[in-house]
């Protein structure tokens, strides 16, 4: 039994025997944001994973995430506190289906946000994240046809805000999907001065009322940095954490669903790591991440060139 465990004395006890780094993503709960070595977006999460010399990664986030950490440290064991976590965008687009979408479009290279299996990275030319998708498509000519998966909206947002006219793969993420235009006009009307900054997985009803557009970084980036003391957050509210360790004296509220609240918008994927999960993963060093060679290889060529380009 657990029960008479210090999780976090043992959770220290363990990182150093064994050489770990845990990475975490701002949408994990507060008590492991607050133990990880490094909080950050997809990219940050991804250059952070490839540059450790830890023997072994923890990665507490989703296990997209997790696999990336491994294909670009393949020397290094990967463990994810539960193997679960996974993600509606990857699940929306599964690479058979993925290969015969970019079959059926031989003149196009496929741009992929990094939220999808390792398989699909396989089939993509480059990988983008929430905050490279912008400079890597400006390297893009304009004449280059491209299909765009799996996250409708990041990808409607991409061709309204660069008058591109991508392919879209039908995906989306659960989370920003769910908020409430109506709740969150409502919200705004009792804070008329705060503005909105939204991630761009929102669909276009949202986007269109934000201040602000960008990745779980830049968000956070925003809440330190615009004038006034109230911001409206329109993503997975975890990350409400860091804005409120950063800069105390404001106020943050999550954008709400249907119901009126910011509950509904917890990334159930995500949630499913717990300190207990994490204790558990590196004492055993498992539930580890496995890729068989040449599909990491093949996977790893889009992710370098994502590594490259968003420089
Ligand atoms: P970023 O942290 O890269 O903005 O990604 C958000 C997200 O939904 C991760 O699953
Ligand atoms: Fe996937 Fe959305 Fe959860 Fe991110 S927040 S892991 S995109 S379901």
């Amino acid at each position: 039994s657990l029960s008479g465990l210090d999780l976090r004395e043992e959770i220290d006890r363990l990182r150093k025997e064994r050489k770990v780094v845990i990475l975490a993503h701002y949408y994990q709960k507060p008590e492991i944001q607050d133990l990880a070595d490094f909080v950050g977006d997809s990219l940050e999460l991804s250059r952070k994973a490839a540059e450790t010399d830890a023997a072994v990664i923890a990665f507490c986030g989703v296990k997209f995430m997790a696999d990336t950490a491994k294909i670009l440290s393949p020397e290094k064991i990967v463990v994810l506190p539960d193997l679960e976590a996974g993600c509606s965008l990857e699940d929306s687009c599964p690479p058979q289906k993925f290969r015969a979408f970019r079959e059926a479009h031989p003149d196009h290279i496929a741009l992929t946000y990094i939220n999808c299996s390792t398989e699909v990275k396989a089939l993509s030319d480059v990988i983008v994240t929430s905050s490279s998708a912008e400079t890597i498509l400006e390297q893009i000519p304009e004449e280059q046809k491209i299909i765009f998966g799996p996250d409708r909206h990041l990808g409607a947002y991409l061709n309204r805000k660069f008058g591109r006219d991508m392919l879209l793969w039908p995906g989306v993420c659960i989370v920003h999907e769910a908020f409430s235009e109506t709740e969150m006009l409502k919200l705004k009307a009792q804070h008329p001065d705060a503005p909105i900054a939204a991630h761009p997985e929102c669909p276009a009803h949202i986007i269109d009322h934000a201040d602000y557009v960008g990745s779980t970084s830049g968000i956070l980036q925003f809440a330190k940095t615009m004038e006034g003391d109230t911001l409206i957050v329109a993503t997975e509210p975890h990350i409400i954490h860091q804005m409120e360790k950063a800069v105390p004296h404001k106020t943050f509220i999550g954008a709400p669903g249907a119901d009126g609240n910011c509950a509904c918008n917890i990334c159930p994927y995500m949630a499913l790591n717990t300190l207990e999960k994490l204790y558990l993963a590196l004492r055993d060093l498992e539930p580890r991440i496995e890729i068989e060679e040449d599909l990491r290889l093949a996977a790893k060529k889009s992710l370098d060139r994502m590594l490259e380009m968003a420089a």
